[in-house]
């Protein structure tokens, strides 16, 4: 059940069988010449959709699908948060679905960039309850989805060289799978870009000239993308269903 495409009588049905939900979080930022800027959140919400198709007891809610991109912002089209407004907006995403009743709050990520942040969200959140000495009525979770079971395994086997971790062929993979009409094309030159640290915009930029990091994204296809997902989407469904079988001590 996608939340987007529901109506509030559904959920209200719907909670009675299930207290999970999924966030599929990501981030609208440059990928590269070729890779879609919402690569970032497209990858986990494409995974997501796809495991509820599988399993129409799952519920997904809307993506979030601007985060942590700061270094990107000297190529056009990113649009980023500051820290503290994404961890204030994931705040008051928890604070309305568990309002309703949803108690295992699961946020599939799609961007490396966010991961600190949620966490450090994850810990605030948690803190309000631990000064007052009560116990929140829901528990957090977040998965990145190339760290599902067997994913990264997968990729490395698709991709053994030219991997990197920007713009990378196996996310661009994935969203060429699911939007086979937007594949681009480009001569990358080098063929591989080159690694080195994140800092500001600016800097970003001057290290890695057309935004890729460590990567060859021409290896990239859709029916390795395919391959990505149908793999990712069934390891979703297990952690999903282990998420929401564990019992509050
Ligand atoms: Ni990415």
């Amino acid at each position: 059940m996608l939340i987007h495409l529901s109506s509030w009588p559904e959920i209200d049905a719907r909670l009675k069988q299930t207290k999970t939900v999924i966030i599929p979080i990501g981030s609208n930022e440059q990928h590269g010449p070729t890779g879609l800027l919402g690569t970032d959140w497209m990858c986990p919400e494409i995974i997501a959709h796809a495991a509820e198709k599988a399993d129409e007891s799952i519920v997904v809610a809307p993506t979030f699908n601007i985060g942590m991109a700061q270094h990107h912002l000297a190529f056009p089209g990113t649009i980023s948060l500051r820290p503290s407004t994404f961890m204030s907006a994931i705040t008051d995403w928890v604070s309305s679905l568990s309002r309703h009743g949803f108690e295992k709050i699961y946020f599939l990520n799609g961007h490396g960039g966010n991961v600190a942040t949620i966490e450090a969200t994850f810990s605030e959140i948690y803190a309000e309850w631990s000064f007052v000495g009560e116990h929140p009525d829901f528990a957090l979770k977040l998965r990145n989805w190339w760290d599902l079971p067997g994913v990264t395994s997968l990729c490395n086997r698709l991709f053994p060289t030219g991997h990197g971790s920007h713009a990378t062929p196996s996310e661009i993979a994935v969203t060429q799978a699911a939007y086979p009409d937007r594949i681009k094309t480009a001569d990358y030159a080098p063929k591989i870009a080159p690694n080195g640290p994140i800092r500001d915009a600016l800097d970003y930029r001057a290290r890695f000239p057309d935004g890729r990091i460590g990567s060859d994204p021409a290896q990239a296809s859709p029916e390795k993308g395919q391959e990505i997902i149908d793999l990712s989407a069934a390891a979703l469904i297990r952690d999903l269903a282990e998420f929401s079988a564990e019992v509050r001590p």
